[in-house]
């Protein structure tokens, strides 16, 4: 292994990478909905000429291009901070299959920044006509910088036949490629809709306000009707593995999934059914409400999506705790010895003056992307009623134990020092025993 691990207490890793993607997500799903909101809303303008929509269009726009622009960015910066330091051999495999892909997207990550930046400063000065064009540009370049980065995220759980064939398409177009898609361009047109009624409550006119919100509604019912049957498609495409974490090998996150379905559902259903009976009354505060489920909802799906990894980061390439899966590229997978390929670690070999400190070197690099000390799944807990002997039987089985863990690593010496280490969370025991 040849990254030095990166210690975060408490949260560890993978829920920093967590709060930062989730607030990404949220915040790019709108920014692709947006564009569609945008194109369609100048056609309505061009077919109606109606002089209160376009002021509202105008400060929606307005608003619309600061949120998307500062969080969506800073926030997706801070995603390649994020995981570069928590999985330096995972993004540095992703970075040698997909660079070209990546370069691309940054491309339209550049145009719709632009085209959404002309739009809001010239809007005063641009004929509807140009409006609309740069309402085009923007929402192509938006859902197509969806369509890069799809390929990527889903290739990590499915990655098809890559490994035998080593084609970037089959990487690329992998078997969740596009029910993901799909999925996520329903989703993103529904938050564009969910985002108009908040903008909307902003105006005090009731016929105004009706208009807008009337209109916005439209926009929910995409994903009122195909939303369901694109999930039950990823669903199906989904290994088997994955399957059974969300149906309740894991406890936790089949909870996550179901909070996920529905708030989904909440939100749809909430927002259509008061967009008909009483589009005038609807208020700022009912509308964060909505806000609230769709980030709920697309919080937890995203946490599941990264859960059902589990015990990969790359599936068929490379464990949670950056082990490669591949034996003959890796030493440390034959069990001759785990400490000696770590470029990181001082200490080689275990004997009986090191084996605590080599006991924590080998949870810091084995178990701790997944378990911290104390907080996020913590391990104290987890081996506090287990003597040594128990911990140290219990290590050669953890991938029988929970089937997303991934298997121990090591000679019988390391196996032992991890053990001892385990131990010492919850006993006070003397160097050198
Ligand atoms: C891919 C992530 C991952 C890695 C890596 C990982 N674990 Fe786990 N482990 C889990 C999860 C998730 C659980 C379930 C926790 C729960 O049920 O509360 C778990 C549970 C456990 C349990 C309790 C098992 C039981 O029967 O209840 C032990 C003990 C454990 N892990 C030890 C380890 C050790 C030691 C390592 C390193 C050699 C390790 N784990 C590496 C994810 C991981």
């Amino acid at each position: 292994m040849n990254y030095p691990f990166w210690d975060i207490p408490i949260l560890g890793g993978s829920m920093l990478i967590a709060i930062i993607a989730i607030l990404h997500v949220i915040v790019s799903h709108l920014a692709v909905g947006g564009g569609f909101y945008l194109y369609f809303a100048e056609r309505k303008l061009a077919r109606e000429k109606d002089p209160k929509f376009l002021n509202y269009i105008k400060s929606h726009a307005r608003f619309f291009m600061l949120i998307t622009t500062v969080f969506g960015a800073v926030s997706g910066v801070g995603i390649w901070f994020a995981i570069a330091l928590v999985s330096p051999a995972a993004t540095s495999t992703l970075i040698h299959i997909f660079l070209y892909g990546w370069a691309i997207e940054w491309v339209f990550f550049l145009v719709e920044i632009l085209a959404i930046i002309l739009y809001v400063y010239k809007f005063d000065r641009l004929s509807g006509a140009s409006r609309q064009k740069l309402a085009f540009i923007y929402m192509a370049a938006a859902w197509l910088s969806l369509f890069v980065i799809n390929g990527i995220i889903t290739f990590m759980l499915t990655p098809g036949d890559y490994y035998q064939t080593g084609n970037f398409y089959t990487a690329f177009f992998n078997p969740t490629f596009w029910p993901s898609l799909f999925f996520r361009t329903v989703v993103c047109v529904a938050f564009a809709g969910i985002f108009a009624m908040f903008t909307a409550t902003f105006h005090f006119e009731e016929d105004l306000r009706e208009k807008a919100i009337k209109y916005a509604s439209a926009y929910l019912l995409p994903a009122i009707i195909f939303m369901p049957v694109f999930a039950v498609w990823y669903f199906a495409m989904i290994p088997g593995l994955a399957k059974d974490i969300v149906t309740g090998a894991s406890p936790l996150i089949m909870i996550f999934a179901n909070i996920s379905a529905g708030s989904a559902f909440l939100m749809l259903g909430a927002a259509i059914a008061n967009s008909w009976i009483e589009p005038k009354r609807f208020s700022t505060v009912f509308t964060i409400l909505l806000i609230i489920f769709a980030s709920t909802f697309l919080a937890t799906f995203e946490l599941v999506r990264e859960a059902v990894r589990k015990p990969y980061t790359l599936y068929e390439r490379m464990y949670s705790n950056s082990i490669y899966i591949d034996k003959n590229k890796n030493p440390e997978i034959k069990c001759e010895s785990f400490l000696s390929n770590l470029k990181w670690c001082d200490i080689k070999e275990v004997n009986a003056q090191n084996a605590l400190a080599a006991g924590r070197e080998i949870y810091r690099y084995q178990c701790q992307a997944c378990h911290s000390i104390e907080g996020y799944n913590a391990i104290r807990p987890l081996v506090k009623h287990q003597s040594r002997e128990f911990c140290e039987a219990n290590i050669l089985k953890l991938d029988e134990l929970k089937k997303f863990m991934p298997p121990f690593f090591g000679n019988d010496k390391e196996r032992s020092a991890l053990a001892l280490y385990l131990y010492s969370l919850n006993n006070k025991i003397e160097i050198g025993e």
